[in-house]
This record gives structure tokens, sequence and C-alpha cells, in this order.
């Protein structure tokens, strides 16, 4: 079967691995701030706050903008549990604005109908790895002064017009093992800011600014040097995983006539964390039918997050017509760098079969 992921983990990798347990500094130390500085310039901007996960970063992101109970936060409904669960775990509620069906990602025409005195902030996921329209979003968070927190957890290094995504607003990524590049489990957050990346660097440790000085409320959030030495060997390797990521989905792209092949818009740098295709008939039958053919193709995500168990528990019950669609008929092929010429030609062969 080829695997719908496979994370890269080289001889380097490992010897700098061994080289932290040989050192005994295992918690946060100097390698984590050098990977927050390399990480920092990969997006073009002056901060980045290492954190234990994606999905710490979100909420550390979110708490440091002051977003709290009473508050409204504009997303996706289609991406990860994640995206909202930060925001539900603030006290604040989620508002979900449908997708584009073009690019999946969050509608720029449709957030402004949503926005009420509440709203505080919109947090747009670039899904897959593909820029939503971040312009477009931060024209409408500037006319009505909202925090913009970009859930980039899929999209490292994708960019629109030369400019990194995580540069826009405050950025938040993970390294999960099956993204673009790996810590085994962590997170950043990217800023110019640089009030936002103090403030985020105190609610990572127990808000303390010196040893056992507590200046302000905060978790244990922190990345440890081990994390942040596989992250720095990954780091250096990202852009040509990237180039190989993109050079994958182009040659499935001009071979699969059959599916709705992904589209990416003029001067956008789609990086390909999923290669996402839709079907005409069954989806459900579309991805039993690849496994029969050894590809492990995977649906993200069948249940858009307003129709998960707690969301309707918690009575969310908005009509999303595009993200409800969406989450019928998709479905992603292995695209990472690791296939061979050889699995790329099966992807093509047993996708066509479609
Ligand atoms: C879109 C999105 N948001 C948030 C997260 C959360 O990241 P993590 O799993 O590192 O907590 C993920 C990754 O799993 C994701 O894909």
């Amino acid at each position: 079967m080829i695997p719908i992921a496979r994370p890269l983990i080289g001889e380097e990798e490992k010897k700098a691995v061994i080289a932290v347990l040989e050192s005994g500094r295992l918690a946060q130390g100097p390698r984590v701030q050098e990977f927050e500085e390399k990480f920092a310039a990969l997006c073009g901007v002056k901060h980045g706050v290492a954190t234990s996960s994606g999905t710490t970063a979100l909420l550390t992101a979110l708490l440091v903008h002051g977003i709290g109970p009473g508050d409204e936060v504009i997303t996706t409904p289609f991406t990860f549990i994640a995206s909202a669960n930060s925001i539900r775990f603030t006290g604040a509620r989620p508002v979900f604005v449908d997708i584009d069906e073009s690019s999946y990602n969050i509608d720029p025409a449709l957030i402004e109908e949503k926005i009420t005195p509440r709203t505080k902030a919109i947090l747009p996921v670039h899904l897959y790895g593909n820029p939503c329209d971040t312009e477009r979003i931060m024209e409408v968070a500037d006319r009505h002064e909202l925090v913009v927190i970009e859930d980039a957890c899929q999209a490292h290094g994708a960019s629109i017009k030369g400019r990194k995504v995580g540069s826009y607003g405050t950025g938040c990524f993970s390294f999960y093992p099956t993204k673009n590049m790996t810590t085994a489990e962590g997170g950043m957050i990217t800023t110019d800011d640089e009030e936002v990346a103090q403030r985020a660097r105190l609610m990572r440790h127990h808000g303390q600014s010196q040893l056992y000085y507590h200046e302000a409320p905060g978790y244990n959030f922190r990345m440890t040097e081990l994390q942040a030495a596989l992250g720095l060997v990954q780091l250096e390797k990202l852009p040509e995983w990237t180039r190989k990521r993109i050079e994958n989905a182009a040659y499935l792209t001009e071979r699969l006539t059959n599916v709705i092949t992904p589209r990416v818009k003029k001067r956008y740098v789609h990086v390909y964390h999923q290669y996402t295709i839709r079907v005409k008939g069954d989806r459900d039958e579309a991805v039993k039918k690849l496994a029969e053919g050894g590809i492990g193709a995977r649906v993200y995500y069948p249940l858009p997050v307003h129709w998960q168990p707690f969301y309707r528990q918690q009575g969310f019950n908005d009509s999303l017509p595009v993200s409800e669609r969406m989450s019928q008929e998709v479905l992603s092929l292995p695209v990472y760098p690791a296939l061979t010429q050889e699995e790329l030609d099966k992807i093509v062969s047993e996708a066509s079969k479609l």
C-alpha cells in the first residue's frame, strides 16, 4: 500500500536528536531559539515562538490577542477540528463562514455578513497548503478592526505574490509527523509584532519573565530541545521537499483528466500538504477502490466542523452548503516527496480508473 503520508527521518535527524540527548539539556533552550529564528526567517517575519503543537500555537495566539468569553471568531468549517476547538477553548464562539469551491478555503465575499459587534478576529485556514485569499481577508479585517490569526498548520512556505503565509496576521504552524516538515509534535507562532511575540513567550511558559517571577497567567506549551533539533534539520530540507511536492502534484494534474484536480490562483504557491481531488461518482466507493489498488487515499475531512457531534450538541446548525457538499466529494492522494516514479505512475493508473 502506498500510504497517504510518510515522515522523512534521515541520519542527520537521528544524529541531531542523539546530540541533544548527550548534551543533557532537554527542555527549551538554545536550539529552540535557533529554530524560532530560522523559521521566522522562512516566513519573512521578525519573531517565531515555538510551542508544543499547532493546537497550542493557535490557542496561545488567540489568548494573547485577548480573545475570550463573549467574543466571536470567524472561521471556516472545512478544516481539521483544532482550528475551531482552539477558539472554543478560549470561551469565544466560532462563527462559520462557507468556503469557495475552487480553493476549499473560506470565501472572503461571505465574511462581512457574519460580522457582529462581538466579532474580534478572523481565523482563516490555508487548507491543504493552498493559501486562502489572505489579501481580501486582510482588507475586511482592517475595515472592521479585527485581528487575523492565520491557521497555516498545513502550509509551511506557501506564499502569495512572493509573500509567505503566516506573515499577514499572526501565523500558526504545526509540525505533526504527517506535515510538510516535522518535529514529532510541535508548533510555531509567527509575527512581526514584538508585543505579540513577548506575550506569547510568557503564555507558553507560565507567564515567567525571570526565573520564578511570573508576571502573567500562563501554561506549559513549550517545545523541547529534541523537537527543535529535529526541526532544524527538517527546515533545511524543506525547500527541496516542497519543490518535489509541487513537481509531484504537477505530474498528477497533467495526467488525471477524469477528476477535478486542485486549482491554484495565479501567483499563489500551493505547497501540497495534500493533493485533493473530486470524483464524479461515489467518493467513498472511490476511496475503497483506490485501497484495493494499493493506494492509501484519505478524506480530509468527512464532516465539516459544524456537523461534528460536539458542535451539533452545542447548537451549531448553520447551513453551509459548499462545505457540506465538499466533505462528501473530496479525497486526497499521496503526493509527498518520497514517492518514487513507479509509485507516482501507480497512483495515476489507479486514479484514472475512477
Ligand atoms: C488545519 C490544522 N489546524 C490545526 C492543526 C493542529 O496542529 P497539531 O496537530 O500540531 O496540534 C492541524 C494539524 O493537525 C491542522 O491541520
